[in-house]
């Protein structure tokens, strides 16, 4: 079994206070605001996503979060001509690349790399020279996985959609499978020489298998944490979701 090489960091996607901002149009919940509750509480880092329609977070959204953060933020992005400058012109700590569907309600799927490999390899290179850490969102699937490190991607966050959707759905024999495949690929992953990273429909149910898993060192958590906010708060929703991952490594 691999020894996990650090501790396993936690990255607080705050996409959806600014989704509740959004539904009234004006500037309240601020998720600047959220970030620094969330920085206070221990994240390690913060992820946005800024959509080519701008559902959520909004241009000025990134400004702040590039002048008040203290955490590393990771910047999730299609990879568009348009992305590409924004990132440039901020230099966040950590690109990651997702796929983008207008009509999606939210990320469905993986980037499908292996399809687009040699435009992804040119479009990475100014970003990685730039000082930012390559991230590709992708399915539990050694051929993606395989071209995301031919590409010279640093990092690899694997999609847990399907694992937490067959276990809201009560599939259990499917979401083992589903888990066992997401195991064998973190494991491959990493003996690739990829740092492996992890998320997506993670709540405090389906967390602990995903953070046992000692190769992944960064879980991205947002719906479910922003929810459990309006529950009891950020910063307690925040420290049981940090205690259910510290519990899980040994
Ligand atoms: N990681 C990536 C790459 C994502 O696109 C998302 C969703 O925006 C997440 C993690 C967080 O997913 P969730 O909001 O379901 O926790």
């Amino acid at each position: 079994m691999t020894t996990p090489t650090g501790p396993l960091r936690l990255g607080v996607n705050i996409d959806h206070v600014a989704t509740v901002r959004n539904a009234r149009g004006g500037a309240t919940p601020d998720p600047l605001r959220a970030a620094l509750l969330a920085q206070e509480a221990g994240a390690d880092g913060i992820t946005a996503h800024l959509r080519e329609d701008r559902r959520h977070i909004s241009d000025a959204d990134i400004e702040g979060l590039m002048a008040v953060l203290k955490v590393p933020l990771n910047f999730e992005m299609a990879a568009t001509d348009e992305m590409q400058k924004i990132a440039l012109r901020h230099k966040p700590h950590a690109v990651c690349l997702v796929p983008e569907k207008r009509e999606e309600r939210t990320t469905e799927g993986g980037l499908d790399v292996a399809q687009d490999e040699n435009r992804l390899a040119h479009y990475i290179a100014p970003l990685r020279e730039a000082g930012c850490r390559v991230s590709i969102f992708i399915a539990a699937d050694a051929r993606q996985i395989d071209a995301a490190h031919r590409i010279g991607a640093q990092v690899i966050e694997l999609h847990t959609g399907a694992y937490c959707d067959a276990h809201s759905g009560g599939d259990f024999t499917a979401r083992d499978a589903e888990l066992d495949k997401l195991r064998t690929m973190a494991a491959h992953a990493h003996a690739l020489g990829l740092e492996v990273h992890a998320g997506h429909g993670l709540t405090y149910e389906t967390v602990h298998p995903v953070a046992a898993f000692p190769e992944v060192m960064e879980l991205n958590i947002g719906h479910f944490l922003i929810g459990e906010a309006i529950f009891r708060g950020l910063q307690p929703a925040i420290a049981e979701m940090r205690r259910l991952m510290e519990d899980a490594r040994p």
